[in-house]
């Protein structure tokens, strides 16, 4: 079981002999960060990093797909970004209903999923609307998933996993032996996703603020110099090929 949950892709335990780890990312997760930078170097206001971070997506995740990735997971908008002028936050929860008013469509034609993780029910009304809707629309896909990460925090997410699971076993459902690795990944916003085999960190930033703290245990680490603004189909293609050069070990030798 444990094998089953750290390893959801061709990757497995069973090939250690190996010198590298060759093959595909399964699921790429990706911190978009540098927008602000972008902006201002530009003599820009920050919200118009934004809009051109927004820009990138689609042709990312295509690319992604296109790699033969199974998810890819975005870092839209953090629990902590609430701490952002209003006028940036307002502006921030406007991009998912302008993105996917363009892009839903074809993302629909694409065979794309489009997931949400996230206390979404502190959102405005108008972003849970046009979110709810793209994860409606497109449920029954079966292409690349893509999943948002909204009003999303991964201390928060844990702390509501232990939050589910000891009501659980208050109420007799479950006892304290039945909690494991996989039960307690199943109580995350994240469920029936794979953990991300690949984090990719953009702007030359190196953290991960309080991002799948629990889904990156075992995860390689990529970290771009380059603003997300202008994050290149050929970034991309560099992280994945940096990925199938390391070598992962999950705690083995
Ligand atoms: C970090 O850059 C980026 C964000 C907080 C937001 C990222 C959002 C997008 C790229 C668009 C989201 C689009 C959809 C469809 C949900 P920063 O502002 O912290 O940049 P800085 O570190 O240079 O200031």
């Amino acid at each position: 079981m444990f094998e089953r949950f750290i390893n959801q892709n061709a990757w497995t335990l069973k090939t250690e002999e190996a010198e590298t780890n060759a093959t595909t990312p399964s699921h790429i997760a990706i911190i978009m960060d540098g927008n602000g930078r972008w902006a201002k170097n530009k003599g820009l206001p920050r919200v118009a990093g934004h809009r051109e971070g927004m820009k990138v997506i689609h042709k990312i995740a295509e690319h992604a797909k296109a790699h033969g990735v199974g998810y890819v997971t975005l870092y839209a908008f953090s629990t902590e970004n609430w701490k952002r002028p209003k006028g940036e936050v307002d502006f921030l929860l406007r991009l998912p209903e302008r993105f996917l008013n363009v892009e839903l469509p074809k993302l629909h034609e694409n065979n794309v999923q489009v997931r949400i993780m996230g206390t979404t029910e502190e959102l405005p009304k108008h972003t849970i609307q046009a979110v709810r809707k793209a994860v409606e629309k497109t449920s029954q896909n079966d292409g690349l998933v893509l999943n948002f990460a909204l009003n999303y925090g991964g201390r928060f997410e844990i702390i509501e996993a232990v939050r589910k699971i000891s009501a659980k076993v208050e109420k007799g459902e479950l006892t304290t032996d039945h909690i494991n690795d996989y039960l307690f990944s199943e109580h995350l916003m994240s469920h029936s996703l794979p953990d991300p085999d690949l984090l990719i960190r953009t702007s030359g930033e190196i953290r991960l603020s309080n991002f799948m703290l629990w889904q990156l245990a075992y995860s390689e680490f990529y970290f771009a110099d380059v603003l997300w603004p202008d994050f290149t189909k050929g970034h991309l293609d560099e992280a994945i090929e940096v990925y199938k050069s390391r070598k992962r070990r999950y705690g083995g030798v």
